[in-house]
């Protein structure tokens, strides 16, 4: 199976030289040849149009990009993905995950609540926990080139997403350290970029010195990328020596993780638990020690942390069980009657209302056995506008509408080949965790101006539970608290009955 995954990984991760690279190794004429067949025997010949036009660097360049893929490969990929096979069981049965399997810290019984806490900081204490961070993703719907984790939605105290996360993480090292007197707990973070994403994130936590985090904790990593494939199965070219690529979807977390060695890291550290999330959600709570306790004192494999859903409508995936297995069905792929359903047991609440925020547990133990099925993940389709240029004529094409297919692997396709009784999902409180960072300012829902909202009225709720008067007026609202001072709305017993002008800052003194 080692072998399996050495070459699905081979095929598929494909890197570009940037600038300021070295020119990579010319290759002989023979090596061009033979690629130059490959392609060809596998109708994706058109790749090599202008090469005759191409200076020997970018001829070296196009080389190296190719050889990185398979093309009979991707063709399979692409071939699946838009004409999936036709599975034999026709009833499908969706069904919300067995009581059993989930938890919710909404009516939970709080002494269940700090049993799982502590013993989550115990396993930080212990250095058994890990997080990683899918940054894969670029800020471009909220119009900045710039990796998503870069972004400033517009705090008193300008800090980034990856800022946060970063105090996040410093916090709860100290919080476990006061806990268990163990003298330096280590969460290390990695961080899963991409093409586009790597340097800049390499260049911002370099320019902010790791936010305080020691360098060698701090594992940025690159994805896999795959071609763009035009509407009639072509790869399509981004420019006249270059194919045209795009991240392969937050499910090539886990060929990343093991071909750029983190998993090996993790092993060498010890880790056990791993916190897994998306980078766009400013209210996570980084390595989660309620998360960790309630998946380790369950022994599950995988859990997931959900939200009820704000209604029939809202276009979030829901952490479902189908046919018997855990699962996620994307707000487009549900029906009308299905989505409006009630729960029998509460009928004020939406039956299916495990929203997926995409923020999961892993045990180390299921990370082990990668190999073992990360090649049954499938690819999904995502129509999209690509700029590329007409491998007829060299002209380049700006599309008005979509004109070809990236090919993405989505995290969760992994739940179904979970037994039921090794996934368990959490409910966690909207207002606490979760404010993702999806459009541009102005847009009223998930843009920087509510990611800052949602920091702002959280902190003022915990200043206000700690005993302190927030004095609000229309738009002035809300205390940002440095995650330095206070992971989850602890430590902040000094203020009781300060009065605190909103908005307002509170920063650790140096
Ligand atoms: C995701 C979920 C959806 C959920 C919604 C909630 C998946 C596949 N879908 O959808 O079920 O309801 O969030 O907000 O998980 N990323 C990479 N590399 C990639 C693609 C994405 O690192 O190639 C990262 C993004 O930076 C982001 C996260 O994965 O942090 C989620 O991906 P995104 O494409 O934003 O997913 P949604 O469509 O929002």
């Amino acid at each position: 199976m080692a072998e399996a995954i050495k070459e699905t990984v081979s095929n598929l991760i494909g890197k570009v030289t940037g600038a300021g690279e070295p020119a990579p190794r010319e290759p002989s004429a023979e090596e061009f040849q033979q690629l130059q067949k490959k392609y060809t025997d596998a109708g994706q010949g058109h790749v090599f149009a202008f090469v005759e036009e191409l200076s020997t660097v970018e001829k070296s360049i196009l080389f190296h990009q190719l050889n990185n893929f398979d093309p009979a490969r991707i063709n399979d990929l692409a071939n699946t993905a838009l004409h999936p096979p036709k599975t034999e069981q026709t009833t499908v049965t969706v069904e919300p995950l067995p009581e059993a399997a989930t938890a919710s810290i909404i009516d939970s019984d709080p002494a269940d609540v700090q049993k799982w806490y502590d013993l989550g900081l115990k396993e930080v204490s212990a250095n058994k926990v890990a997080v990683v961070l899918m940054a894969g993703g670029q800020g471009t719907r909220l119009g900045s080139s710039a990796p998503k984790g870069c972004f400033d939605i517009g705090l008193l105290s300008q800090k980034s997403l990856f800022q946060l996360q970063a105090e996040r993480i410093i916090r709860l090292q100290e919080l476990a350290k006061k806990a268990h007197g163990v003298e330096k707990p280590i969460i290390p973070w990695y961080v899963m970029t991409s093409g586009p994403t790597r340097k800049p994130t390499e260049d911002f936590f370099r320019k902010h010195s790791y936010f305080g985090l020691e360098e060698k904790n701090v594992f940025i990593f690159e994805q896999g990328v795959l071609p763009c494939i035009s509407n009639d199965g072509k790869i399509m070219l981004e420019a006249k020596g270059k194919v045209a690529v795009a991240p392969d979807g937050n499910g090539g977390i886990y060929q990343g993780l093991v071909t750029s060695g983190a998993r090996e890291d993790m092993r060498t550290r010890g880790i056990q638990h791993i916190h897994i999330f998306g980078v766009d959600n400013c209210l996570v709570k980084v390595a989660d020690p309620v998360l960790i306790g309630f998946s380790a004192s369950k022994d599950v494999d995988i859990a997931t942390k959900v939200v009820r859903k704000r209604n029939a409508t809202e276009s979030v995936g829901l952490i479902i069980q189908k046919n018997g297995k855990p699962d996620v069905v994307e707000y487009s792929e549900i029906d009308k009657e299905t989505a409006e359903a009630k729960d029998p047991k509460q009928p004020d609440v939406l039956k299916f209302r495990a929203a997926n925020i995409v923020n999961h547990y892993y045990s180390f133990r299921f990370l082990e056995s990668i190999e073992n099925w990360v090649h049954k993940l499938p690819h999904h389709v995502a129509r999209k506008k690509i700029a590329c240029v007409n491998p007829e004529n060299g002209e380049a094409v700006k599309p008005e509408k979509p004109n070809g297919i990236k090919l993405e692997q989505f995290i969760f396709d992994v739940f179904p080949m979970t037994p039921l009784d090794k996934f368990a999902s959490l409910e966690v409180r909207r207002e606490d965790e979760f404010s993702p960072l999806k459009n541009a300012r102005g847009t009223g829902e998930d843009d920087p101006d509510t990611s800052r909202a949602d920091i702002l009225k959280q902190g003022q709720r915990w200043v206000e539970a700690a005993g302190a008067v927030v004095i609000t007026d229309g738009e002035a609202f809300g205390v940002e608290v440095s995650p330095l001072i206070s992971y989850a709305g602890e430590n902040l017993e000094f203020l009781s009955g300060r009065e605190i002008k909103a908005p307002a800052i509170l920063e650790k003194e140096e």
